[in-house]
């Protein structure tokens, strides 16, 4: 690496105090010192500030219940709701956006999650299911035109999703129609807020959390081409759903209809403590709290009749106006820090394996973004029709419970 350039990462690094990076930069060829210093330049150091910075957020929030439309209620005006959402669809004003940028850590699967395959005496990937559950609601349609499918990678996991749907002929859905990019990194802190390095050549990254999908595809041109080809509403799903209902008509007339520029599926949680985060209002505004974040008290909350006032969970199932969302995207997200147990190598470059959380995770979370909203559509959906999640190696959320519900609503062979 010639001098300048060397000066210029340490002037950086020493800026940030993140001097301890560079700890072993002189050991390293220089292919290794060009990868460690792309790291390098690639941090968000205003994340980190922020981070080290921040106040507790739930200390400062007011939280009280946000009204959901339910099934119930929902009934009688599904017919209108479903022709407005069926026209939007025909005329290709919508996209889907999955999100598949996460580590998948509690699973266990070594992969992306999207390429795990749900059949059993066949193959049934979870991208694949996804696809056709967003295929059969273009074709109920009666849609002349296919839609946009975006997938969020990260740089962990990009190549491997890529190379599956190409290896896979993209399922039979038109190649120019699939779009993949990245989101962002970022560091793992030390309590003292230092990046901590993987490897003497590498910065420990984790991918940003899945509140960076917007901001990831503005600056990648995809929002840009979506506009262009009349997009105006992105439904963003999670990856890990069997049930997810991708470019749902009914969803997507209600929130029209209800004049929201953002809507949220919910279920009915089957107990206070089943791990989806709270639909509600913080300070007033329209969010979610996390169900890491929520505390006993709020899990156990009642109103006068005895119903749980945060009784509906989301299924990470977001509609967003695009327009709309440019404006509320031009607001900070807070951090979400949690404190986690991460590998990584000591001042002597050995690598250690903590017993205790030793550092911070960064993360933005999608459902932030709704607080920039002055309305957000809580829609109530059915459990059995719109819920079975893989977050589990065994017992609740897992390949197993998925499985056995996607058959009982399908009745698709596995
Ligand atoms: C998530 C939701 C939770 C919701 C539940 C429903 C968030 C922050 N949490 O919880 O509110 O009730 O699903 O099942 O939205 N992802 C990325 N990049 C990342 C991190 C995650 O793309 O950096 C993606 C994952 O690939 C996955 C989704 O976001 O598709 C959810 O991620 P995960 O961290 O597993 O969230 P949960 O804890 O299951």
């Amino acid at each position: 690496m010639d001098q300048a350039r060397k000066d210029r990462i340490f002037a950086l690094a020493k800026e940030q105090s993140q001097q301890q990076t560079l700890r072993f930069f002189d050991e390293l060829s220089e292919e290794q010192q060009e990868h460690l210093s792309e790291q390098l330049e690639a941090v968000d150091f205003d994340m980190i500030r922020a981070a080290m910075t921040m106040e507790n957020r739930a200390e400062k929030s007011l939280i009280t219940p946000l009204k959901t439309l339910t099934v119930a209620e929902a009934e009688k005006d599904l017919g209108e709701y479903r022709a407005i959402g069926e026209k939007m669809l025909r005329e290709g004003k919508v996209a889907a956006l999955v999100l598949a940028g996460g580590q998948g850590s509690r699973l266990g699967f070594d992969g992306p999650k999207g390429t795990l395959n749900v059949g059993i005496n066949r193959e049934l990937y979870l991208f694949e299911i996804l696809l056709g559950n967003m295929r059969e609601n273009i074709r109920n349609a009666g849609n002349v035109r296919d839609l946009h499918f975006c997938v969020m990678t990260s740089d962990q996991n990009h190549q491997a999703t890529v190379s599956f749907f190409e290896d896979h002929g993209y399922f039979g859905y038109p190649k120019e129609m699939i779009h993949f990019f990245r989101q962002d990194m970022a560091p793992a802190l030390t309590h003292e807020g230092k990046i901590l390095l993987e490897a003497k050549d590498s910065l420990s990254l984790a991918p940003n959390g899945n509140g960076g999908w917007f901001t990831s595809m503005q600056r990648c041109g995809l929002l840009d081409l979506l506009k262009k080809d009349g997009v105006e509403w992105i439904n963003v799903v999670s990856v890990d759903n069997v049930l997810q209902n991708i470019a749902d008509p009914v969803f997507l007339g209600a929130t029209i209809a209800k004049e929201c520029y953002a809507g949220a599926k919910v279920i009915a949680k089957v107990n206070p403590d089943e791990r989806v985060g709270a639909i509600c209002y913080r300070n007033g505004r329209p969010s979610v709290v996390e169900y890491s974040e929520l505390t006993e008290e709020m899990r156990n909350a009642k109103n006068a009749e005895g119903e749980y006032l945060y009784n509906f969970g989301v299924t990470l199932n977001y509609l967003f106006h695009i327009s709309e969302t440019e404006e509320a995207a031009k607001n900070q997200l807070p951090i979400h820090r949690a404190d986690k147990k991460i590998k990584c190598i000591d001042e002597a470059g050995n690598s250690v394996n903590p017993e205790a959380p030793n550092a911070y995770k960064l993360e933005y979370f999608i459902f932030d973004i709704l607080e920039a909203f002055d309305d957000v559509l809580s829609m109530e959906c059915i459990r059995e029709h719109e819920f079975a999640p893989i977050k589990n190696r065994e017992g609740a959320d897992s390949l197993e419970t998925a499985r056995a519900l996607l058959v009982a609503r399908t009745g698709i062979a596995l």
